[in-house]
């Protein structure tokens, strides 16, 4: 095939599938020049630059599902305050997953924290150097152990993300869905000559690039392409059936949030969603996937004595599959409840506590059917050094208008 082909001499709608590429490979000088390519045109990114296995790891942990934008926003301040295993391990999980704040997806930050115990305990502070034993390590899947194998030690490991599998699967014109085991197999085996000819992390890194930025999903910029005459896809006319669109039709979420203020303390809770934002504080919020009924009657479930009021704003936040809106109103007590004082700052109370204490020093509310839910009184000085839900920071900087985003 050669790189002037043009569309009139594609043959459109020939099937190709995994099966037919057993065997198949890439030609002899893709990875030459697919790094050539790379060593010029490669983004200039922090964690390119080190050699730090523990500084690489989080990348790729921070990388899964995150766009590079965010993470180059979060990055560098998490390596300040976290600087190797030792560091992370000994530190509070509360405090790691408040630097994650806005990276979203907050298991990970747990994990992350996990995953530092275990090579503090277990390999004395340094990540293991073979796959297996990475493997083994909590929190590691088979990609991150790969990227991590390649990346730092110079293992001869394939990690093919979602980027790398549609192009590869371009590249061998293969229509079927990236994720089947079949076609994953496949894969790896079109690259592994290319790999192991080449220094397996600059061969991923360049892989990435590749997907990240010329192989795109639905409009590939082949012009841009260092490989556009290697492309089976391209020479087919098929590069954009690939990979096959199998759209999932975007969840729309609608949340009601209360935002209450007294004397410069805004309520704030963490636990109401078991399994959506577990880790997080965030504002007392009806979940319209979780709840049914009214916000009133929400807050009166939760044993949370106030009462919607005004509407003061509304903010669309989401994640891949699911648009929400959050309409926030300002909370009103209710005039009949008792005093209500929950514990005033994130320091003094115990991880899993559900209510604080009154003024007075007596035990606060009963754990109704709130319980496992913390709730606290806190300033926004105080707000902005937790663990805070993306939807918190955006609700504050529209109706109250702080910025909550750790810089
Ligand atoms: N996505 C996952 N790993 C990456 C890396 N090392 N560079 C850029 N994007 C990535």
């Amino acid at each position: 095939m050669s790189r002037s082909d043009d569309q009139g001499s594609r043959s459109r709608g020939s099937e190709h599938d995994a099966g037919s590429l057993a065997g198949a490979s890439l030609p002899p000088d893709f990875g030459d020049r697919l790094l050539a390519w790379y060593r010029e045109n490669g983004r200039d990114l922090p964690w390119r630059r080190t050699h730090d296995p523990y500084a690489i790891l989080v990348s790729e942990l921070m990388l899964q599902q995150t766009r590079v934008e965010t993470v180059l926003d979060r990055y560098g301040r998490f390596l300040e305050r976290f600087p190797d295993f030792e560091t992370l391990a000994a530190g509070d999980v509360d405090e790691g997953l408040a630097e994650w704040s806005g990276l979203g997806y907050y298991r990970r930050a747990r994990s992350l924290h996990a995953l530092a115990r275990a090579v503090v305990e277990q390999h004395g502070g340094n990540l293991p150097e073979d796959i297996d034993s990475l493997r083994a390590l909590p929190g590691i899947g088979p990609y991150t152990a790969a990227a991590v194998a390649s990346l730092c030690f110079g293992l001869p490991e394939l990690a093919i993300d979602g980027n790398i599998a549609r192009a590869l699967c371009r590249l061998a014109a293969v229509e079927e869905d990236p994720k089947k085991s079949s076609v994953q197999r496949h894969l790896r085996e079109l690259a592994s000559e290319q790999l192991a000819a080449h220094p397996a992390g600059d061969f991923n890194q360049a892989l990435m690039e590749l997907g990240a930025r010329v192989c795109l999903p639905r409009s590939p910029r082949c012009k841009d392409c260092p490989v556009p005459d290697m492309c089976a896809a391209r020479c087919l006319g098929i590069e954009t059936r690939i990979p096959p669109t199998r759209r999932q039709p975007i969840l729309e979420v609608r949340e009601e949030a209360l935002i209450v203020e007294r004397d410069g303390r805004y309520f704030m809770v963490r636990g109401q969603r078991p399994g959506v934002l577990q880790d997080m504080w965030e504002l007392p919020t009806l979940d319209s996937r979780l709840e049914h009924g009214s916000l009133n009657e929400y807050l009166c479930r939760q044993d949370w004595p106030f009462e919607r009021g005004e509407l003061l704003g509304e903010i669309q936040h989401g994640i891949t599959d699911r648009r929400i809106t959050c309409f926030i109103y300002r909370g009103r007590a209710l005039a009949e409840s008792p005093e209500f004082t929950v514990r005033e700052s994130s320091e003094d109370a115990p991880q899993g506590s559900t209510r604080g204490t009154n003024r007075d020093g007596t035990p606060g509310e009963p754990a109704g059917p709130g319980a496992g839910i913390e709730a606290g009184w806190f300033t926004v000085g105080e707000i902005a050094a937790l663990p805070l839900a993306a939807s918190a920071q955006k609700a504050f900087a529209r109706v109250v208008g702080v910025d909550l985003t750790r810089r």
